[in-house]
């Protein structure tokens, strides 16, 4: 079995070879510990005269920030912290000492200069850190609807007309098609899909020209779509909260480090529990403004209100039934109240707002025809949507969710840039 740092309680007293880098280090003359790390984790070597011989105490010197090396040694368990260890370094093998100074180094760095060297920065402890519960969350995803009878359908990027709204639209040019978009969500795509497989997902990358400059927004982001035939606005919501309860179990098993070095406080994540709070868009509007919001009726919530209600609570809520003038063409009215959609987004406590958005699909051809007509869309680009409304309809929901959104939230990141390996902003498309 090869030498990984995650398994390194496996090779307790043995001699390994490390390959990684050396991120950091610390003494000098008699004792030189280096801060290495080989991809799955973070471990000291030691290299002193006695165990590691004079030449290792030569190359321990020589060393700087972000060599890359190989190092063998013995692994030992450390003399007083639980479940870490250490290795006593008997040789150095370094592939390359960088000449030039590391440009990101201890000293606190502002953003847009962590931004701009984002593709050093990724190897830092707490960006390290990031990226692993991101890909639990990704794992957890997969491993939930393989276990619920969805199939994954890879909807296309290049799109002929909009899904969300056609103020966001990012536009190509496509051959003698004159414009193509870049996809907002591949949820219309599901809902062909459904008819042939009942319950798919997607996941990919969406993109969305939003001039928003906020710590919830970025230009392309990586959205899972899920859509499930003969499906309610009740059931819907009932596969979002296993979703995420399935997701918080696995990040809360495999990635105590992580969140440790994260910093991020546990005890809010280990207290969530299914049925999350169910509040109507009608109530939290109430609620906001006795909180001293000046949100209007019948607006969407902004990013304040966000922060502002779901700081008050411990638990995920569900805002359903929103008005139909801020919602999306396709959504399902309440039959009860035709003003409002048989909807919901679910917003993350602890201030970080929305992670989900899904709804009750209008399966209806001549009612969806006249969506379209309302919002200004052409039904003419829809012909193959409406066809589904034509052939077999049945009752169907879905939802959609931002995978920064939801790292954000579980890692404890105050901007989502940071869970995303190279974000996109209005502002920034390097590195
Ligand atoms: O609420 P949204 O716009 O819903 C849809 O796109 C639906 N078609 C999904 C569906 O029903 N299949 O987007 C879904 C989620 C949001 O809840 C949020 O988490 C995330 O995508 N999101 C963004 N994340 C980062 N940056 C942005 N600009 C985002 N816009 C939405
Ligand atoms: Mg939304």
């Amino acid at each position: 079995m090869t030498f990984k740092i995650k398994n390194a309680r496996d090779f307790v007293g043995k001699e390994v070879t490390l390959e990684g880098w050396m991120y950091n280090r610390r003494g000098s003359g008699k004792i030189y510990f280096l801060q290495l790390r080989d991809g799955t984790g973070f471990m000291q070597g030691i290299v002193t005269e006695n165990e590691s011989g004079k030449e290792s105490m030569e190359q321990a010197e020589k060393l700087t920030m972000e060599t890359s090396l190989r190092v063998t040694g013995l692994i030992n368990k450390h003399p007083k912290l639980e479940d870490v260890f250490e290795m006593v370094v008997k040789k150095i093998e370094p592939l390359q000492i960088p000449a030039e100074e590391y440009p990101i180094s201890k000293k606190e760095h502002g953003p847009e200069f962590l931004l701009d060297n984002r593709h050093l920065w990724l190897r830092s402890g707490k960006q390290w850190a990031i990226q692993r519960v991101r890909n639990t969350i990704i794992n957890a995803t997969y491993e939930y609807f393989a276990g619920n009878d969805f199939i994954k359908i890879d909807s296309p990027i290049l799109t002929p007309n909009a899904c969300e709204g056609t103020t966001e639209l990012f536009e190509i040019n496509y051959f003698d098609e004159d414009t193509a978009y870049l996809s907002q969500s591949g949820q219309l795509y599901l809902e062909a899909a459904i008819m042939s497989h009942g319950r798919v997902f997607d996941f990919g990358p969406v993109f969305r020209a939003e001039k928003s400059k906020t710590r919830r927004h970025l230009t392309e982001f990586w959205m899972m779509d899920a859509e499930m035939a003969y499906c309610d606005h009740e059931m819907n919501m009932k596969f979002q909260e296993e979703l995420v309860m399935h997701i918080l179990k696995r990040v809360l098993e495999k990635n105590l480090k992580e969140l440790e070095i994260l910093e991020r406080d546990i005890a809010p994540l280990k207290k969530i529990k299914a049925p999350f709070i169910r509040k109507t868009h009608a109530e939290v509007i109430k609620e906001l403004r006795e909180m001293g919001s000046d949100i209007q009726p019948n607006h969407d919530l902004g990013a304040d209100d966000e922060t502002l209600l779901t700081q008050k609570y411990d638990q995920p809520i569900f805002v359903e039934k929103y008005p139909a003038e801020v919602k999306a063409f396709y959504m399902k009215r309440d039959p009860e109240n035709e003003a409002v959609c048989l909807n919901c987004d679910l917003l993350a406590p602890e201030g970080y707002g929305e992670i989900i958005g899904g709804s009750q699909r209008e399966d209806d051809l001549e009612v969806m025809l006249k969506r379209i007509g309302e919002h200004g869309l052409d039904p003419k680009v829809f012909d193959w949507y409406l066809d589904l409304r034509k052939y077999g309809t049945v009752p169907h929901s879905g939802f959609g969710y931002g995978l920064e959104r939801i790292t954000g939230w579980i890692t404890g990141t105050h901007h989502i840039r940071e869970t995303i390996p190279f974000p996109r902003l209005i502002n920034r498309l390097r590195p």
